[in-house]
């Protein structure tokens, strides 16, 4: 089909929540290259909003895949799931969690961890104890609740009247923190680094005084990894960046390299709350989506992707400092790993993104005026070097088209 048929198909049959996309269909992709229907090539610097890990089809993932689907693409979870047990031992093994639990999205995940620790005080004859402090600015999710827990107002909109059981925080303010917390307070969620609402980093300091906060207030910490998790930001788990653990966190995104699949992640003995009957889901953790993350997890750990995040986002980083040298518009860049966002003193982070689109390379808008970088992890220090060549370009234009 053409590209003109296929908006025309779209705007007429699928629900406009997407608005004007760009207007681009992309056919096929590899490593961190994507191509469209009429051939045109794309280097990826979105990476499907921070889910494409490995790149693009990346053989391992696309061999399990194949493999797992050939034998069984799903079974219910009645019966026990080889790929299941295993692909929760290793989250397990390499994390602070004891237990895992799966679902199909970063929202699903957010739900069950709110769930469970709401759950968790119920089972301590603690009913009062439910409320769920989160932080303004943060998104958890477009479900009911993780709506009501995004501390972002026009989200909220889409979904009144809202769940109850949340309060919000400024980010960073301490005080502000300590006042918000009550008899109620079951936990604090908090990104390690907001992604949605900017590229939004949280002091490492504070955070760790929250953590002491919630020892002494017998409070669950979670940490939303949907975005930071799985190598994104130099570390396996944002958490790992402040020393710090926390009782419950949950994945989704990288976890399976563009495979549907969240998972809430718990230490004991929080992990022991969920009993026969308290939660369950059809598509969670099958077979597919399971065989599919194993192979992401062990192709990040067997590739030393971690690290390569964190020595390429680091170059990346300090080559757009360099850049913003020569540019005067750049008034902030931020970020960890390959987590990167970058302020401008106008509003022109969509007509950015445009010339970015034009010259091949994808890019994201925060609002209008934040570039989000979020590549896959296979990044390396050349594909930086092209970057950083066309966006001087691209600077160098603003303005004149
Ligand atoms: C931190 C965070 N939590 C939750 C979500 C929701 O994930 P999903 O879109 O898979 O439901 C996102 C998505 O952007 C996210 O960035």
């Amino acid at each position: 089909m053409h590209l003109k048929e296929i908006i025309e198909m779209d705007k007429k049959f699928f629900m406009n929540t997407f608005g004007d996309r760009t207007p681009v269909c992309f056919k096929y992709g590899k490593g961190i290259n994507l191509w469209d229907i009429d051939g045109n090539k794309y280097y990826d610097f979105l990476g499907g909003i921070a889910v494409n890990a490995l790149g693009h089809s990346h053989p391992n993932l696309v061999n399990a895949i194949k493999t797992q689907a050939e034998n069984l693409i799903h079974c219910s979870n009645l019966y026990y799931i080889e790929s299941q047990a295993k692909l929760a031992k290793i989250l397990a093994e390499n994390s602070c969690a004891d237990k895992v639990f799966f679902q199909n999205s970063g929202a699903e995940a957010n739900e069950a961890a709110i769930k469970l620790a709401r759950l968790y005080f119920r089972k301590k004859g603690l009913e009062n104890k439910y409320e769920i402090i989160t932080f303004k600015k943060s998104f958890h999710g477009r479900t009911i609740t993780t709506i009501a827990a995004t501390g972002q107002e026009k989200y909220h909109k889409t979904a009144m009247p809202l769940s109850p059981g949340f309060k919000m925080v400024p980010a960073n303010d301490l005080e502000a923190i300590k006042a918000a917390v009550n008899e109620n307070t079951a936990a604090i969620m908090v990104e390690a680094i907001q992604g949605e609402g900017g590229v939004n980093l949280i002091d490492r300091e504070y955070i760790r005084e929250v953590r002491k906060l919630c020892d002494e207030k017998g409070i669950l910490m979670i940490f939303d990894e949907v975005q930071c998790g799985m190598g994104r930001t130099g570390k396996m788990f944002g958490f790992e960046h402040f020393d710090i653990e926390p009782e419950i966190f949950t994945l989704a995104k990288g976890l399976g390299g563009g495979f549907p699949i969240g998972a809430v992640c718990a230490k004991s003995p929080v992990a022991e709350t969920f009993e026969p009957g308290d939660h369950g889901s059809t598509f969670g953790g099958n077979p597919l989506a399971c065989s599919a993350a194993i192979s992401v997890v062990q192709t990040i750990l067997n590739e030393k992707l971690v690290k390569n995040a964190a020595n390429v986002g680091a170059y990346f980083i300090s080559k757009l400092g360099e850049l913003s040298q020569k540019h005067g518009i750049i008034s902030n860049i931020r970020g960890k790993g390959l987590m990167i966002g970058m302020e401008f003193n106008k509003e022109i982070a969509v007509e950015i993104k445009n010339l970015c689109f034009k010259e091949g390379y994808l890019v994201g808008n925060v609002g209008p005026n934040i570039i989000r970088i979020l590549p896959p992890l296979i990044l390396k220090m050349e594909d930086v070097d092209l970057f950083i060549d066309m966006f001087g370009r691209v600077l160098g234009k603003l303005g004149k088209e």
